[in-house]
């Protein structure tokens, strides 16, 4: 089972360092200096700051592009705008309607897709992601999102019902009060990969040796179901078991995904955010 890798060197372009040492010093990366390119750097990962934000590159001469996380532009962009709105099965899901507007608590945030899907239809997004790099690009991709958003009010009030916290999820939800609970809690954990590994693009290849393999997954669900206000999500491949080997209420069935959803409660009527 492959275990999750903590940490990379950050190396960064000419006059970055400071912003560079910084963010290292945050979340306990390495700092390796200025370079002029990555042409003749040993190690096969690294983290690299330039003008164009931070992200996971790959060294040596057959190095796939950068792993980033954009909002602003591309296919998040295109899906904002053109992706279907509420009638998306992550949203039926979630429960969001035009009247019902939840607090959702994304525990397994990733590269922050799904909360940026939610947040643009306009649920408020707690992010909780555990692993450093991953926390780190999700955190650069928020704030040039935000600084995209200066002459975009729709992007600036999506990215201001965006909130990332860097923790383990069983820790956070422990010490959540009772007055903190979200109303709804989502979940994707790493499900391990069926395709040919030729298959799966070199950035998701990435993204999975970073993260490993989620092996405590099963955890999050019961602590999950005694934190939500109103129900659970499980994100899952549409082949996979249930997670904690738990028969939801209920499933819809996304693209290549299964959404299984624990109900609680009802939202009707009892959503303190409802408009
Ligand atoms: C499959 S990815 C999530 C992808 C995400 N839904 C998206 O749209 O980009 C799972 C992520 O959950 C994180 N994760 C798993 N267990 C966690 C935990 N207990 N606390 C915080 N993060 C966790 C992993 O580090 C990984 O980044």
């Amino acid at each position: 089972m492959s275990e999750m890798i903590n940490s990379l060197n950050l190396l960064c372009a000419a006059d970055f360092s400071i912003p560079a040492k910084a963010l290292a010093d945050r979340y306990g990366f390495v700092f390796g200096g200025e370079r002029d390119n990555l042409l003749q750097e040993v190690d096969p990962l690294v983290l690299w700051l330039d003008e164009s934000g931070l992200s996971v590159r790959q060294t040596g001469p057959k190095a796939m592009g950068p792993v980033q996380v954009d909002f602003a532009t591309g296919s998040a962009r295109h899906r904002r705008l053109y992706g279907g709105g509420k009638s998306q099965s992550i949203a039926k899901a979630v429960g969001l309607k035009d009247k019902i507007r939840p607090v959702v608590a994304d525990l397994t945030a990733g590269l922050g897709g799904d909360a940026f899907a939610l947040a643009s239809l306009g649920a408020t997004l707690i992010v909780v992601e555990r692993q450093p790099v991953v926390a780190a690009l999700l955190e650069d991709g928020l704030a040039r999102a935000r600084l995209a958003a200066g002459d975009d009010p729709d992007l600036a009030s999506i990215m201001a019902r965006i909130n990332l916290v860097h923790r383990d999820a069983k820790q956070w939800l422990l010490e959540l009060g009772n007055d903190e609970l979200p109303d709804v809690i989502y979940l994707d954990p790493m499900f391990p990969e069926r395709r040919k590994s030729a298959q799966v693009n070199k950035s998701m290849q990435v993204f999975h040796k970073l993260v490993g393999a989620d092996a405590d997954a099963d955890e999050l669900l019961p602590l999950a179901l005694q934190k939500a206000r109103f129900r659970v999500v499980v994100k899952r491949p549409s082949h996979a078991p249930w997670l904690d080997n738990r028969e939801p209420g209920y499933a819809l069935e996304g693209k290549s995904v299964r959404f299984d959803i624990y109900p609680l409660r009802s939202m009707v009527g009892r959503l303190t955010s409802e408009v």
